[in-house]
């Protein structure tokens, strides 16, 4: 797919991934809209970088993503890349977690729903525009999940499992469909105490558009790489690995 002179939309751009892709692809040239819980670090990121547009919305309520897609079908109708990449973890003992449903509800929402609802609020102006994309963010954890992340594993997997649907569905449009599996990678999300595993953002983001570039509809980034073909060959050992890691 082409990277340059594009409108895009990043859901979660204001931190780690979503805020280094949008830093990128502004340099090449793109319009970049993003959108965030915080007000904070949404204007923190438009500090940063002035060109980008930012909006506030928590995607894992109904009312707010569908606000911010009329907006952005207002405002950005040359909207042609959709990049769902918000999402929350919950590291919890689920037995040992009194508000454990909770947690599950919003990083469901958030993780699951609020990406297939933007696709089906945004499809239209997608398709309507040239060279369109989806793209979902995924992680290795796909193929071994880690018992400390109960719902996130799930969420994601769920999300794999709707995006190669969506893939077949629109296999005659016109509108392409992307998931990138991204390994453990360097970013707020850790909380500052990141695995040691864990790769750079520069890096994780390069080999991401590196892959859209040679148009891969799967790409696995760095260890997820790894996990995948471990997965395929030992699943059980893979499982155990992911477990292990500190
Ligand atoms: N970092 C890793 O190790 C890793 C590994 C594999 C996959 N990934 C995936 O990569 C993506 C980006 O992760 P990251 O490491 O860049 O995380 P991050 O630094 O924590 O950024 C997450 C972004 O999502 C936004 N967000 C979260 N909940 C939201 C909501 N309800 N509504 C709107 N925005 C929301 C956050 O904004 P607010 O804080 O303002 O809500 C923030 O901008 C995620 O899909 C994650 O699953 C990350």
């Amino acid at each position: 797919m082409k990277l340059e002179n594009n409108t895009v939309l990043i859901t979660g751009g204001s931190s780690g991934i979503g805020l280094e892709l949008s830093k990128v692809l502004i340099r090449k040239g793109n319009k970049v809209i993003i959108c965030g819980k915080s007000i904070e670090k949404l204007n923190a990121a438009k500090n940063a970088e002035p060109k980008l547009i930012t909006y506030q919305c928590d995607l894992s309520d109904r009312l707010q993503c569908e606000d911010l897609a009329e907006r952005i079908k207002q405002k950005h109708p040359e909207l042609n890349i959709l990049i769902n990449n918000a999402a929350i973890v919950n590291k919890i003992d689920f037995f040992n977690e009194e508000t454990a449903m909770e947690l599950a509800e919003n990083e469901y929402h958030t993780n699951l729903i609020a990406p297939i609802r933007l696709i089906n609020l945004l499809y239209k102006t997608l398709r309507a525009n040239d060279s369109s994309a989806i793209i979902n963010i995924t992680t290795g954890l796909i193929y071994a999940p880690r018992v400390i992340y109960p719902f996130y594993n799930s969420s994601k997997s769920a999300l794999h499992s709707f995006t190669q649907t969506l893939r077949i569905r629109l296999k005659d449009e016109k509108t392409k469909v992307y998931e990138v599996m991204f390994p453990a990678v360097d970013t707020p999300w850790h909380q500052g105490n990141p695995p040691k595993i864990a790769i750079g953002v520069e890096k994780a983001v390069a080999e991401m558009l590196t892959g859209l570039e040679k148009d891969k509809p799967e790409i696995r980034v760095g260890g997820a790489k790894i996990l995948y073909f471990i997965s395929r060959l030992a699943p059980g050992f893979a499982l155990k690995k992911v477990n292990q890691i500190q």
